[in-house]
């Protein structure tokens, strides 16, 4: 499929979100998502990945600076995900026809250890990885423009949808526990190209949409 349809889906999608901010009275607009997903710099530290990390001071990124990356969010209704006409709506505009669960804890996923640290392992994938935390929470760490790791704290009600190409990895928090819907377009594919794959064709595509696009843009500014 090609990056432009994505594209196209991806603003569409972007719009409909924006609609989740609500005013309140005397106060900055609110928005939502923000509950469920929070994302920052992150340190530099070797402790437990489990951790945290964040840098001091604290450099929180708001969800615009995600959306440049390509990476969006929503807020959704994780008590009542059998009917949610929201998720509906959303599966049905960006084609996510197939779904399943995964639950990552040593009781109910096999080769745990194993699997933890293969999520870690910084990686993309050709297609994008869509998660919807319908219990407990965990780290989507994804690179910047400068290539810096940002932590993605994704909680309960909490949807990321991650593009093709981008170098991200996983890891539960201290709670040790997620339950994550995973939606795909078609039949799924999880393989992860560890990094260096900078020659796959997603990876390109993805540097030329989000990454020399937000370059370009910086330059057209300062000139400005
Ligand atoms: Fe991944």
């Amino acid at each position: 499929m090609g990056l432009s349809r994505r594209r196209i889906k991806a603003s569409h999608l972007s719009v409909s979100l924006h609609s989740q901010r609500m005013p309140t009275m005397g106060a900055p607009e609110k928005d939502p998502r923000e509950e469920v997903v929070q994302a920052w710099y992150m340190d530099d530290s070797d402790e437990d990945q489990r951790l945290p990390h964040h840098r001091e001071p604290k450099e929180f990124v708001s969800l615009d600076k995600l959306t440049e990356l390509g990476v969006l969010s929503c807020k959704l209704d994780a008590d009542n995900y059998e009917t949610d006409e929201e998720l509906k709506k959303i599966r049905e505009d960006r084609g996510y026809c197939y779904m399943d669960f995964c639950e990552v804890c040593p009781e109910k996923l096999p080769n745990y250890e194993e699997k933890i640290k293969n999520f870690f392992e910084e990686h993309l994938h050709t297609d994008e990885e869509i998660r919807y935390c319908v219990a407990g929470s965990g780290y989507f760490d994804v690179r910047d423009h400068n290539d810096k790791w940002i932590r993605v704290w994704l909680k309960k009600g909490g949807m990321i949808v991650l593009p093709a190409g981008i170098y991200h990895r996983f890891t539960l928090d201290a709670n040790n526990y997620i339950k994550a819907m995973r939606l795909f377009v078609g039949d799924p594919v999880w393989t992860p190209f560890n990094r260096p794959h900078d020659h796959l064709p997603a990876r390109k595509e993805y540097i030329k949409a989000f990454v020399e696009k937000e370059v370009g843009d910086h330059a057209v500014n300062s000139a400005a």
